[in-house]
């Protein structure tokens, strides 16, 4: 029956497991995160998070010595630990580039499966296709004894970089994918913590109970929603470039309407990230499958209006260095131009699919001479592409340049002095990739700035 405190492990410590891992253990659960690579392990056990998210450093620091959280790369270990274990294994693009590699499940699965002794529930919080849960449960059918009733469940996860810890202290819903009535309340009280957090603090949290395919589609339906919405206001963007309009007082207009709100509706360079890119791409693929795909095809369109913002971004740099257009693209060469901003979003290093880092890429290639700063990016950056320079300021790299580019809004960026700027730049020319800046501070600097839909 679901104890009150049923013990817990996360399997996989990326971004997701060790968030889950190290805020599960403050909420007082008693917790193993599990990982196969040993660096990684042997980091989190030093008190050190291999990534950066806010707060996440001192509350691993504060469980390790509560005694309440520790790491392993030994299944046997991980397996007598848990009452209830989630699977947070990465789960990539596979090789071409459309469907989800399941591999780190299939092996986080079977190599848990067999070391269990008693009965326990597996549950899954990776990304997956809609099917996967069956699939793990005829996984552990053939790893783990049978005698031992493991139950398989699912529960996605809704976080986002960045205000990770306080998404999973206080999510705005749980969800659970279950097929009785045992692992039901195992779930409930695995949760409990997050549900009596919520009662001190006089809110509720809502947990919507429901079969295994609902909860795998309720993850990529939220992302393929949130992708939607970001495309949506893009392609508005694309609209006011030719109509003469501003995007962004269009985006507030609509967004009081609260069926439409606010969030979500910020033109710019488009999305980026380790999800929404690469889970739209596997949604379509599964649907596809499934015989579906026609359901799915506006979000190849999604997919194409986002790519189009970052070659929008190098159009307007070669008009504003009074550059042509040839055959294979505007030749910049013999221009400097500074890149501010590299991770897909602020307050996080993380460059994966970061548009910051693709146009930086196309302007490079198109011959300019790219200098690139971001607060907390650059180690990642240089890592995913070698071919610009790095610099360790915005000043070093605005020194001297012909064009700056904005394209993540970190709010050094955001607070960034335009007149201080303007006397180190050679040309004073802005692209505002996020829409970020106070262009009218801007223009009164003597910058000649351009935003994304905006006239
Ligand atoms: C996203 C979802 O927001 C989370 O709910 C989800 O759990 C997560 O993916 C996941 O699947 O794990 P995340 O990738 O951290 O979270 O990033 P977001 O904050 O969603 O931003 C995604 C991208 O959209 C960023 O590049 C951001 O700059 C861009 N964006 C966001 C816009 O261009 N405009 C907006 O108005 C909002």
């Amino acid at each position: 029956s679901g104890s009150p405190r049923p013990r817990l492990t996360f399997l996989g410590t990326g971004y997701l497991g060790a968030t889950y891992a190290i805020c599960f253990a403050e909420l007082g659960y008693e917790v193993v995160g599990f990982d196969v690579d040993e660096a990684k392990i042997a980091k989190l056990s030093a008190g050190s998070v291999p990534f950066h998210e806010p707060g996440l450093d001192e509350l691993l620091r504060r469980n390790l010595a509560s005694g309440r959280l520790r790491f392993t790369t030994d299944y046997a270990e991980t397996a007598e630990h848990g009452d209830v274990h989630f699977i947070c294994v990465g789960t990539p693009q596979r090789a071409d580039g459309m469907g989800a590699d399941l591999s780190y499940v299939e092996a986080a699965v079977s190599g848990l499966s067999q070391h269990i002794t008693r009965k326990a529930l597996i549950v899954g919080k990776s990304t997956v296709p809609v099917g996967t849960a069956e699939w793990i449960e005829q996984l552990v059918g053939k790893h783990a004894d049978p005698e031992l009733g493991i139950e398989v469940a699912w529960s996605p996860e809704f976080l986002q970089e960045g205000f990770a810890v306080e998404d999973v202290l206080r999510p705005n819903r749980i969800v659970v994918g279950v097929k009785t009535d045992w692992a039901n309340s195992m779930l409930f009280a695995a949760h409990k913590g997050v549900f009596d957090l919520a009662a001190t603090e006089d809110r509720e949290v809502p947990m919507v109970v429901t079969d295994f395919a609902t909860a795998e589609l309720v993850k990529v339906a939220a992302n393929a929603f949130l992708a939607t919405k970001i495309s949506f206001i893009n392609a508005m963007a694309e609209v006011c470039e030719v109509a003469g309009a501003d995007v962004t007082q269009l985006s507030k207009a609509i967004g009081y309407d609260p069926r439409i709100g606010n969030r979500f509706l910020q033109a710019g360079v488009g999305f980026g990230g380790g999800c929404l890119p690469k889970d739209i791409r596997a949604f379509q693929a599964r649907a596809q499958e499934l015989g579906a795909g026609e359901a799915l095809r506006f979000l190849h369109e999604v997919d194409l209006i986002n790519l189009r913002r970052r070659t929008k971004v190098l159009q307007v740099a070669a008009d504003l260095l009074g550059r042509r257009f040839g055959p294979a693209g505007p030749d910049l060469s013999g221009t400097k131009i500074a890149v501010l901003g590299a991770t897909f979003k602020p307050n996080s290093d993380d460059v994966r699919d970061a548009p910051a880092l693709a146009v930086a890429a196309l302007l490079r290639k198109a011959g300019a001479d790219v200098h690139t700063y971001d607060p907390q990016g650059n180690e990642n950056a240089a890592r995913a592409l070698p071919t610009v320079t790095y610099e360790d300021s915005m000043n070093a790299a605005v020194q001297d340049a012909d064009l700056v580019c904005v394209l993540t809004e970190w709010a050094e960026f955001r607070n960034a002095d335009p007149v201080a700027l303007g006397e180190i730049a050679k040309g004073k020319k802005v692209i505002d990739g996020r829409n970020c800046l106070d262009n009218t501070a801007w223009v009164a600097a003597g910058w000649e700035y351009r935003g994304m839909g905006r006239p």
